[in-house]
């Protein structure tokens, strides 16, 4: 499976196309717009997210409600485009208009026009703006979808905003509950101290980052290879969760917290039980050996830095005249770490089905559920 996307942020709309899905796959809009509201969602979002509802529409690879196995095409149209229309419009003579020449410190604003040779630094912001994260939570939903299919559930929450963390354990029934908290929080008391963090954070005209973390359950064993350095599993989901936009760290299991421990702390020691097979008491590698999957649930945090559109901005130079100035203000969030949470699962997840589609192969989910079972019953005979 792969997918493609396109779309600036003030442009007509976003277009996401996906190959490799299989035939014989329920879905439905509303499975997509489930996830696209959930990115939409999240205390300490800007104005945007008030005009943009986004809804999908769907444009090729399915019919009735199931996918054909041909691509999948997708539009999201952006809800603001009469506003920009004569700014962004893709023919000659679009006005020059809300010229960008003051680079925002933490964007791709600077080494995106030093690179692209653009004079206007709008034209880097347009597609280096989150809002190509709406495209990719459109992908990553068909992948939730498939995952579903096969007895796989993504999770995800968020564990720290700013100064304020969850530090006790959380049930997965908790963390099940946590899309319901207004930061996705899987804690309420630290749910409500994290709302207010945000709001402590606006008043200054200041913005905040956080943790996420995405636990994933139901997943087979041997599930991506320790034969190459591309097919390690870990390796993957590092990178594409490491793409999402302000993430910074992303570990595996107990991550960096491991550095700190003896070998003989930090490992899971392998136990076995007839019916139940081979298990873990405890699981700090996060359910991945060797770029492999082991069977127990995976675990996966990334760690968003604040968002860089400060109110308050920062000092930079103006690309022509090379005169201090203060960044550009475009509008903007003040937290997007719950919203970070939704594209980070989502991108976790389509790593996962990807995972799946080598490991099982078939072009109709019938055919991935008959080999899926073929391979359950191998492991219940080990
Ligand atoms: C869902 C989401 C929403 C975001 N919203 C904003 C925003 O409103 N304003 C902003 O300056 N950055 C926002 N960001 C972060 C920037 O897109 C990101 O920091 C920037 O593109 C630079 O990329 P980098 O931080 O990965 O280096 C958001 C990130 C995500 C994941």
């Amino acid at each position: 499976m792969r997918f493609f996307t396109a779309g600036e942020s003030h442009g007509p709309g976003l277009s996401v196309i996906i190959e490799g899905v299989p035939a014989g796959l329920q879905l439905q809009a509303e499975d997509i717009d489930l996830w696209l509201a959930r990115r939409q969602g999240g205390y300490g979002r800007g104005a945007r997210m008030q005009i943009e509802k986004d809804k999908v529409e769907i444009l090729a690879g399915l019919r009735d409600g199931i996918t054909l196995g041909s691509p999948l095409a997708f539009y999201l149209p952006n809800r603001e485009w009469d506003n920009w229309k004569e700014i962004m419009s893709p023919h000659p003579g679009a006005k020059a208009e809300r010229v960008v020449t003051r680079p925002r410190p933490g964007h791709a604003d600077l080494p995106g026009a030093i690179k692209y040779r653009h004079r206007d630094i709008r034209n880097v912001l347009e597609r280096a703006s989150a809002r190509e994260t709406a495209a990719r939570v459109v992908a990553g939903a068909v992948a939730w979808r498939l995952l579903k299919e096969l007895g796989v559930e993504v999770l995800a929450h968020v564990l720290r905003i700013g100064p304020v963390a969850v530090a006790r354990e959380l049930s997965l029934e908790e963390i099940r509950r946590a899309w319901e908290s207004p930061v996705y929080c899987a804690c309420p008391v630290k749910s409500q101290d994290m709302v207010e963090a945000i709001q402590q954070a606006k008043e200054k005209g200041d913005t905040l980052g956080g943790v996420v973390e995405v636990r994933v359950s139901g997943l087979v064993p041997g599930l991506g290879s320790y034969v190459h350095w591309d097919r390690r599993l870990d390796g993957r989901l590092a990178q594409a969760v490491m793409s999402v936009p302000a993430v910074k760290g992303v570990e595996v299991g107990e991550g960096f917290k491991l550095a700190a421990l003896m070998g003989s702390q930090a490992h899971d020691a392998i136990y076995y039980k007839k019916g139940r097979g081979f298990h873990r008491a405890t699981n700090r590698a996060g359910g991945l050996e060797g770029g492999v999957t082991n069977g127990e649930e995976l675990v996966v945090r990334a760690a968003l830095k604040p968002i860089p559109t400060l109110r308050q901005p920062l000092p930079t130079v103006d690309l022509f005249t090379k005169e201090p100035v203060e960044a550009t203000v475009e509008r903007s969030d003040v937290c997007a770490v719950p919203a970070g949470a939704v594209v980070v699962a989502l991108m976790v997840a389509w790593v996962l089905a990807q995972a799946y589609l080598e490991k099982l192969g078939g072009d109709h989910m019938e055919e991935i559920g008959e080999r899926l079972q073929a391979y359950r019953d191998y492991l219940a005979s080990l």
